[in-house]
């Protein structure tokens, strides 16, 4: 307990004491760090919660990456693409709940066609929201993949300007072991370089308990997004999806779920203590594994929370991982259940903003 208490009164923390923080089991200790995380997010960015309406407007994808439910080589899933009409329609619902800025994300594509459609949308996004609430429209994040940065600028100059690409691991082996072997550490690096070089503020993260990753990898990932200076963190759980090939770890998943489950959140606490004004994201995983997961998140540091727009009907049709909360619910259904969730834990929400992170702003 002393040596917590110590570590949490440190200026400076050291990757030790990083592994240190990560590694509690004590729940007295873990409320500590979590009420240290606490303190931090009020103290340097606020307790209002922002919302980020997602879209998830297309399940094709080009890539292979092991742990993941949408991957191409995945028979059952039927693909989908949604239509301008239908993404404008979740766009104008973003809108009129007063959420400030929508995510769409999709799988990875890089064709020509992909990207003139992509800044179609954006363009047709930024005209349709600019009102009186909003003098600048919905802020606009995007979560498509590997891009080259010629393709970037064109997604940045059409009015995105936040970008989530994550790392997955920053441990190169690591890397290499949940991916296929065309899918390069060096180039997902570049990427994130990349969209700095353009302007986009940057989101990276992790899965937290992936198999055969360590604590010590962990508090490697949050030196990583120290030095790539990132502005958002998107981290969640490891989840298991039966029709991936690590589907071989169900034993591993089983036997190991509240571990991973606890990491997670430790971890989401201690990125907000090591990287202070950073914006970090509550996210979906959280709350597959554990129906109060996100607001678990919110509590361990979190601000951000992404409400699902995706139309119902595609819904189960984008799986990652099992257990995807939501996936009968409406729009407004997810509207009311954040909502009131944010309300519970004694959190407001920012309306009608685009809550930048600090960090970005900063920096700017
Ligand atoms: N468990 C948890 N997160 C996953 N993702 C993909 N598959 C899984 C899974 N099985 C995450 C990846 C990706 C993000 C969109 O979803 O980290 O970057």
């Amino acid at each position: 307990m002393e040596k917590t208490k110590k570590i949490l009164d440190k200026e400076q923390l050291e990757k030790e004491d990083l592994i240190y923080l990560l590694s509690l089991e004590n729940d007295d200790e873990i409320e500590l760090l979590r009420q240290k995380a606490e303190q931090t997010l009020f103290g340097l960015v606020g307790e209002k919660v922002f919302f980020r309406g997602l879209i998830e407007f297309s399940n094709i994808c080009t890539s292979d990456c092991l742990y993941c439910g949408i991957r191409k080589s995945n028979p059952n899933v039927s693909r989908y693409t949604l239509d301008e009409a239908e993404i404008l329609e979740q766009v104008q619902q973003c809108a009129n709940l007063g959420y400030g800025s929508i995510v769409l994300q999709s799988g990875e594509r890089s064709d020509n066609l992909f990207i003139d459609f992509l800044v179609k949308i954006l363009k047709k996004i930024k005209q349709m929201t600019i009102s009186e609430k909003q003098p600048e429209g919905l802020g606009i994040t995007l979560c498509v993949g590997e891009q080259t940065e010629e393709n970037y600028r064109r997604l940045y100059d059409a009015g995105a300007h936040r970008y989530l690409l994550r790392i997955e691991s920053s441990n190169p082996e690591l890397f290499r072991k949940i991916h296929p072997p065309e899918q390069k550490y060096e180039t997902r690096v570049k990427a994130l370089k990349a969209l700095k070089n353009v302007g986009f503020q940057v989101g990276t993260g992790v899965m937290i308990g992936l198999p055969e990753q360590t604590i010590e990898d962990l508090a490697n990932d949050i030196l990583f997004f120290k030095e790539m200076d990132i502005d958002m963190l998107g981290m969640g759980p490891y989840v298991i999806h039966n029709e991936t090939p690590f589907a071989v770890y169900s034993d591993y998943y089983e036997k190991n779920k509240e571990k991973i489950y606890k990491l997670a959140l430790k971890m989401i606490a201690v990125c907000r203590i090591f990287l202070k004004d950073v914006n970090i994201a509550s996210t979906t995983a959280l709350q597959a594994m554990q129906p109060v997961g996100r607001e678990d998140g919110l509590m361990f540091g979190a601000n951000i929370i992404m409400p699902l727009l995706t139309p119902t009907y595609r819904r189960k049709e984008y799986q990652l991982y099992e257990g995807k909360p939501c996936i009968e619910d409406s729009t407004e259904d997810c509207y009311f259940c954040i909502s009131n969730r944010i309300a519970s834990i004694g959190r407001t929400i920012g309306l009608d903003a685009w809550g930048d992170s600090k960090h970005a702003l900063k920096r700017k």
